[in-house]
C-alpha cells in the first residue's frame, strides 16, 4: 500500500515523540472507553497503555517504527476501516485528519466503528494566536485553507462535537509544525523540518528565502526584537483543540 508517510516518514520517531501534556489531555478525553481504535496511528505516539488498543495506519514505514510491545497495528486507511460496526468504545485520531484523501468518508468510518465517542486532536489555525513563521517568513506553508475544510467536514459529520482549546507548551516534546513557536532556531534544523509534513511536502526552493531571512533575523536580533517575548511564555494557544463527539 503506497502511502505519503512511506516517502516522508523514515525518521519520524527522531523528533515526533509524544508530549506528556497532550497525552494526558487525550487520555482524559477518552474517558471510560476501555477499547480504542487509533486511526492514522503512525508510530503510536499517543496510544494509551491502560486499555485495549488497535492501531490503524496505512504506512509500512510508520508501522515499522512502532515500539516493541506497542498495540497491534493494522495496515489500512481511515476511509475504509476493515472493522465491524461499533467494535470499539472509542475511535481516536491524532494529527492525521488533514492527510486523509476523503475526509468525510473517514469521519463516517470513525462513527461506524465507535460505540461511545470519537476523540480528535488537531490544530485549527483559524483559532488561537497567529503564528509568526507563516505570517512573516513562510506564508506558503499556511495551512489555514486546508484546515478550514477539515473543520467544516467535522462540523457536518459530527454535529455533536465539543472542542476544548489546548495551549501548546513552549517545550512541547512532539515536533509538530508549530511546536517551536518559542524556539525559532529549531526551524533551521533539517531533521526537524523533514519530520513535519508541511515542510516535507513543500518545494525546497520555495522555502529557501524565508528560512534564510529567519536565519539572518535570528543572528541580527531582529527576531527577538519582534517576537522575543515568546521565549518567556510557558504556553501559547495556536489553535490546537481536542474534539470529543459523544455518540451514545
Ligand atoms: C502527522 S502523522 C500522526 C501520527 C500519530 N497519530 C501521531 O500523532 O504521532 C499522520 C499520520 O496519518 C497517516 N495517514 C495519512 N493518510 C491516512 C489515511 N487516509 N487514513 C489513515 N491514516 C492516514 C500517516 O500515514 C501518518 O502516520
Amino acid at each position: 500500500m503506497s502511502a505519503l508517510y512511506d516517502r516522508i516518514g523514515a525518521s519520524y520517531s527522531a523528533t515526533r515523540g509524544a508530549d506528556p501534556r497532550i497525552e494526558a489531555l487525550i487520555k482524559d478525553a477518552l474517558g471510560d472507553a476501555r477499547s480504542v481504535v487509533n486511526v492514522g496511528a503512525g508510530t503510536g505516539a499517543y496510544e494509551p497503555t491502560d486499555r485495549e488498543v488497535l492501531a490503524v495506519e496505512p504506512s509500512a514505514t510508520m508501522i515499522a517504527q512502532r515500539r516493541r510491545g506497542s498495540a497491534p497495528a493494522l495496515q489500512a486507511r481511515a476511509e475504509s476501516l476493515p472493522l465491524p460496526d461499533q467494535s470499539f468504545d472509542a475511535a481516536l485520531a491524532v494529527n492525521t485528519l488533514h492527510h486523509w484523501t476523503d475526509l468525510r468518508a473517514g469521519l463516517r468510518e470513525l462513527r461506524r466503528v465507535a460505540r461511545k465517542r470519537i476523540v480528535i486532536f488537531m490544530r485549527d489555525p483559524r483559532r488561537g494566536q497567529p503564528f509568526w513563521l507563516t505570517e512573516d517568513y513562510l506564508p506558503s506553508l499556511d495551512p489555514s485553507r486546508k484546515y478550514s475544510a477539515v473543520a467544516d467536514a467535522i462540523g457536518e459529520e459530527l454535529p455533536s462535537v465539543k472542542a476544548l482549546p489546548f495551549a501548546l507548551p513552549r517545550d512541547c516534546a512532539d515536533g509538530l509544525f508549530v511546536a517551536y513557536w518559542g524556539r525559532p532556531e529549531m526551524y533551521l534544523d533539517g531533521e526537524v523540518r523533514r519530520n513535519i509534513s508541511n515542510f516535507a511536502l513543500a518545494e525546497e526552493g520555495n522555502l529557501a528565502e524565508g528560512l534564510a531571512r529567519l536565519k539572518a533575523d535570528l543572528a541580527s536580533g531582529e527576531w527577538d526584537r519582534k517576537y522575543g517575548e515568546l521565549r518567556r511564555l510557558e504556553s501559547l494557544d495556536l489553535g490546537h483543540r481536542v474534539l470529543v463527539a459523544e455518540l451514545a
